[in-house]
């Protein structure tokens, strides 16, 4: 029983999938931070797998972290009352079963579970467009029907990017560019974590014949792509944290920077690129002075677009991390948002989005106890 005057307090289940060989899936290093603050904050946190999450029992089984033997110990605990979803595939996360589990947590009267699906690049997309706030931020974007899309928009654009629908890391990421006055103009860049390769050509009917080969059976869109700023030729873009905090606002975390490699067409850190500070690469192309006010830019306009994209979704959710380009007018464009960012690496940013993640749980609770 709670007490009338004692507040309720969250507990917190890290939802994921289960593993044949290594009991669930997800990143451990993770799932431990988590686990340690909740240690340190004195509120219990275990893992769970969409599995063994059966609403129906008063207790379900569960992986609690124990520091003295650094490792996972199955237990029995009572049913929680918050469900921070880090299921990390989408394939697990679109099972009919796990579906089914998920909506059912959403409809459950004393759940919270926050970022319940994976976010999709043309539904994001479409949900920024609705709102004059921030439908300036999104690039022009069609879905890679054929070759007529892809002709359409390399006349409007010389530059474009064609992206897998539910990608991630970069991968399966090509460039177009039409570039004048060369012999073969269209040039068509694709890149592995390992090499990278430009295919040149005069036909576009030759280069969508290499693009289909590439894409396969794959959903993909094409993007206008922008000309980021860079700093030693290697261009950058931004990572933002925005995380719900103990009132259930919407806050900045952290902003990160992260540079492209050598040649690379995308800055993810597996493709070559690398982790800069944000202040000192945007100093270095536009000056100290305009900095400042450039960082703030960023951050409110991340707050309008995470509230627009939770308006989209219909859904409650907690955080996300999301992609923002600067090109060299200032103009911030936005790339994508994930539902299940990955960890920051810089150390303040993380500490801070690890604290969030339980001031957030506790304003649910409390939210539903006044309620
Ligand atoms: N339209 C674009 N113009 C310029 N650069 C882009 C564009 N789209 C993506 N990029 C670059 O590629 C990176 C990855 O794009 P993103 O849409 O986030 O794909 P992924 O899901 O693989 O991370 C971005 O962070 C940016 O550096
Ligand atoms: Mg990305």
């Amino acid at each position: 029983m709670i007490g009338l005057h004692e507040e309720p307090k969250p507990l917190i289940a890290i939802l994921t999938s289960h593993d044949k060989y290594k009991r669930f899936q997800g990143n451990r290093k993770n799932f431990r931070d988590i686990a340690k603050m909740g240690k340190d904050l004195d509120i219990p946190v275990f893992v769970v797998t969409s599995r063994d999450l059966k609403l129906s029992g008063n207790k379900v089984l569960g992986y609690a972290f124990i520091q003295e033997k650094k490792l996972w110990e199955e237990q029995w605990f009572p049913l929680p009352n918050v469900i921070y979803n880090r299921i990390p595939q989408r394939k697990a996360e679109e099972r009919p079963a796990v579906r089914r589990k998920i909506e059912s947590c959403l409809a459950h009267p004393d759940i919270h579970l926050f970022n319940p699906f994976f976010f999709n690049k043309w539904e994001l997309f479409a949900w920024l467009r609705k709102s004059h706030s921030t439908k300036s931020f999104v690039p022009a974007t069609k879905r890679l029907t054929g070759y007529k899309a892809l002709s359409a928009m390399i006349r409007n654009y010389p530059n474009l990017y064609l992206k897998p629908e539910s990608g991630k890391a970069g991968k399966g990421i090509m460039r177009l560019k039409y570039v004048e006055n060369e012999s073969n103009p269209l040039q068509l860049t694709i890149q592995s974590p390992r090499k990278i390769m430009v295919v040149k050509s005069s036909s576009l009917s030759e280069i969508w014949k290499r693009i289909r080969n590439e894409i396969g059976m794959t959903n993909y869109i094409v993007q206008e792509g922008i000309e980021l700023v860079s700093h030693n030729g290697r261009q950058f873009d931004l990572r933002v944290l925005v995380q719900k905090n103990g009132k259930g606002q919407w806050l900045v975390t952290g902003i990160g920077a992260r540079q492209a490699g050598h040649r690379r067409i995308t800055t993810h850190v597996p493709q070559g690129g690398s982790v800069e500070d944000p202040e000192e690469l945007l100093a270095l192309v536009f000056g100290r002075e305009l900095t400042s006010g450039m960082m703030n830019r960023v951050k409110s306009n991340a707050l309008l677009i995470a509230r627009q994209i939770e308006r989209g979704s219909g859904h409650m959710l907690g955080e996300m991390s999301m992609d923002l380009g600067v090109d060299m007018e200032g103009k911030i464009w936005f790339f994508e948002a994930n539902a299940k960012p990955m960890k920051f690496d810089e150390p303040h940013i993380r500490k801070k989005s690890l604290e969030r993640i339980f001031q957030y749980s506790q304003y649910l609770v409390k939210q539903s106890y006044n309620s």
